[in-house]
């Protein structure tokens, strides 16, 4: 079994020519594959050499020779062949399917690799269902490729060459007449090759967009449903996958059209060399027997050709696959451990400085603009805004998942931009505004950002300062609880406070809480931030909250509006000046003075 010891760089293999990059992917399994071809060659040989006998035999038959003497030497022949040319077809399916296994299991995993490591970017730009399609169903076409068809080709030429062979041993001038009609074949079979090509990518594009509107579909069900727009979305897909219809048909016609055209000609060529192995008996220039021979191998040196041209259109859909693959392999990773800086004691103090930072998504008009301010190690800095402010961005800056555009930005007086993205996830924490868990236990998500064991203990302690624990324990597996298609489904709130515990079990230097909160109800929260307190201490942490009650006690408070920073400050020197802050602190405290005067009158 060839092993890929390191992961093997697929990257490495591009190259304009898709035949030329092939080879180089099969690189660990060139022997074998070349043993699986000459073995099928070999198994083909054996057949023919079976034709060869029966030749001699009806010769003999013809000459009325003794032909008791042979019978038995034909038997043992004919059974030796049989079984050589099964023993050979087996040899080269089991390697075949050794090469084209192998092959496209290493370009599964690499795509895998690969796809999870690109750029938030490239992610924001390219849907699900696309990067599936060409996961599975691009790399099944590829796989095909050495399963079926290159080996094809190989076996094909080297039939064509033993038969050829074998036909050159019968009469030369009968052999080179047989084989007239190949240039026409190759010919032909290019020129379809070109229009299949083109055919199946269509066919390959269509499909994407079918299996993106599934998922899609699948992954907004609840909308779809609670909007009871579930004919809209039929109608949408059945456009769709009657564009695919079409599509389809299109290739398959394309086929179901190179196949009369194609046996046209070799039927043609087949016919013509019945007719002239026949005239040439009747001239005495071969023997009987010898056209025996020849009329059995005709159809193995026809075979040939016509697959030949089989082979050459249906490579069409290998070579389209592995080139919408390369197009993905192609794009860059991001480049996780690139950076030259990394602090001597490997760890952070957690003091950031923005100057003057802008930034825009890729073909984006500006979201952040010229932001300012700084922070000591372990404090506490809230922002606060509306929708769309760009709260979520700047934090997206600080774990490098995009790195801003112009401005200077320093953590613990080095430029962001020095630090190796991998160090610095490592030491910040972040809870995102909608937290994704994965279809497996509490337990294992909770610990999922951490490389080593913990304890039970540990678990406990992060899901305790989550508010998460006791819920965790009223489940009847407890932490073993399955969440998500097999498991329990938990409720917004939940979900936020696993993924808190996921983030503190962590322990990071530097804690960002994107709304972490939005979720949960008042009581809950304040039981949150009360565990946070104490787990806050030593750690800079951005909090982004709506409610002014839980960014109260900050150290500095951003207020964001449209990218840029309009306030910032402490609680009581903001709610001293007119502006935003003040505004949503006098309409948040209105609300609350009412609900109290409410709950007192209801006692
Ligand atoms: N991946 C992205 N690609 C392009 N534009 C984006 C992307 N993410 C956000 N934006 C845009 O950037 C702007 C700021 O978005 P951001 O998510 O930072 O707002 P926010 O302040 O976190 O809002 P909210 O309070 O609703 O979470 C918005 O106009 C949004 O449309
Ligand atoms: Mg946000």
């Amino acid at each position: 079994m060839v092993q890929d010891k390191q992961e093997f760089n697929i990257r490495e293999t591009i190259s304009d020519n898709k035949l030329l990059s092939l080879w180089k992917l099969m690189s660990g399994y060139r022997r074998i594959y070349f043993i699986a071809t000459i073995s099928l060659g070999f198994a083909a040989a054996f057949r023919s050499g079976t034709y060869l006998i029966l030749g001699r035999f009806v010769d003999a038959l013809v000459a009325r020779d003794d032909i008791s003497r042979y019978i038995p030497w034909i038997a043992i022949s004919f059974f030796v062949l049989a079984s050589l040319q099964g023993v050979f077809t087996y040899i080269s399916g089991r390697l075949a399917a050794k090469t084209s296994e192998g092959i496209t299991r290493r370009l599964r995993n690499f795509l895998f690799n690969h796809i999870q490591r690109l750029s938030f970017s490239y992610h924001d730009k390219t849907k699900t269902g696309e990067l599936i399609q060409r996961a599975t169903s691009d790399v099944d076409a590829v796989r095909l490729f050495f399963a079926d068809r290159a080996i094809g080709m190989g076996r094909i030429l080297l039939l064509f060459l033993v038969n050829l062979g074998v036909l050159l041993s019968l009469n030369v001038r009968l052999a080179l007449l047989s084989i007239i009609v190949v240039p026409l074949t190759v010919g032909l079979s290019l020129i379809f090759f070109k229009r299949i090509s083109k055919a199946y990518e269509d066919y390959q594009v269509q499909e994407a967009v079918l299996s993106n509107a599934l998922q899609e579909n699948l992954t907004g069900v609840r909308v779809v449903k609670a909007f009871a727009r579930q004919d809209f979305e039929e109608k949408k897909f059945d456009k769709e996958n009657q564009e695919k219809y079409a599509k389809g048909k299109k290739f398959f016609t394309m086929h179901a059209l190179f196949w009369p055209f194609s046996d046209i000609l070799t039927g043609a060529q087949m016919v013509f060399g019945y007719y002239l192995g026949a005239t040439m008996t009747i001239n005495g220039e071969i023997s009987l027997g010898t056209y025996l021979a020849y009329a059995g191998m005709i159809i193995w040196i026809i075979w040939p050709i016509r697959n030949l041209g089989r082979l050459i259109v249906q490579m069409s859909t290998g070579l389209v696959s592995y080139g919408r693959i390369l197009e993905v392999i192609k794009e860059q990773r991001e480049p996780l451990s690139f950076g030259e800086y990394i602090p001597q004691t490997d760890e952070v103090n957690g003091s950031f400085v923005f100057d003057q930072v802008s930034f825009a998504y890729e073909d984006h008009p500006i979201v952040l603009n010229k932001i300012s301010f700084s922070c000591q190690p372990g404090q506490l800095i809230a922002l606060l805004g509306g929708p769309g402010s760009g709260k979520s961005t700047l934090m997206n800056l600080l774990p490098r998942f995009y790195d801003y555009t112009s401005g200077f930005l320093t953590l613990d007086g080095v430029d962001l931009k020095s630090y190796p993205r991998s160090f610095l996830r490592n030491h910040i924490g972040v809870v995102e505004q909608e937290p994704f868990l994965f279809s497996r236990s509490i337990k294992e998500n909770i610990t999922y950002g951490v490389n080593r064991q913990v304890s039970d203990e540990e678990v406990f302690e992060a899901s305790r300062a989550a508010a998460i624990h006791e819920v965790i324990l009223s489940f009847t597996q407890g932490y073993d609880t399955l969440v998500g298609e097999k498991g329990v489904t938990l409720s917004g709130g939940q979900k936020q406070r696993v993924a808190i515990a996921r983030t503190l079990l962590k322990n990071p230097k530097i804690l960002i809480l994107d709304d972490a909160t939005s979720s949960v109800d008042v009581e809950t929260e304040a039981n949150i931030h009360q565990a946070l307190d104490r787990l806050m201490k030593g750690r800079t942490t951005f909090i982004i909250a709506h409610r002014i009650q839980s960014l109260m006690q900050a150290d500095l408070i951003l207020v964001l509006d449209n990218g840029k920073i309009i306030q910032q400050g402490i609680h009581k020197d903001l709610i001293k000046q007119p502006g935003k802050y003040k505004e949503i602190f006098d309409i948040q405290t209105k609300i609350d003075t009412a609900l109290q005067q409410e709950l007192d009158l209801s006692k």
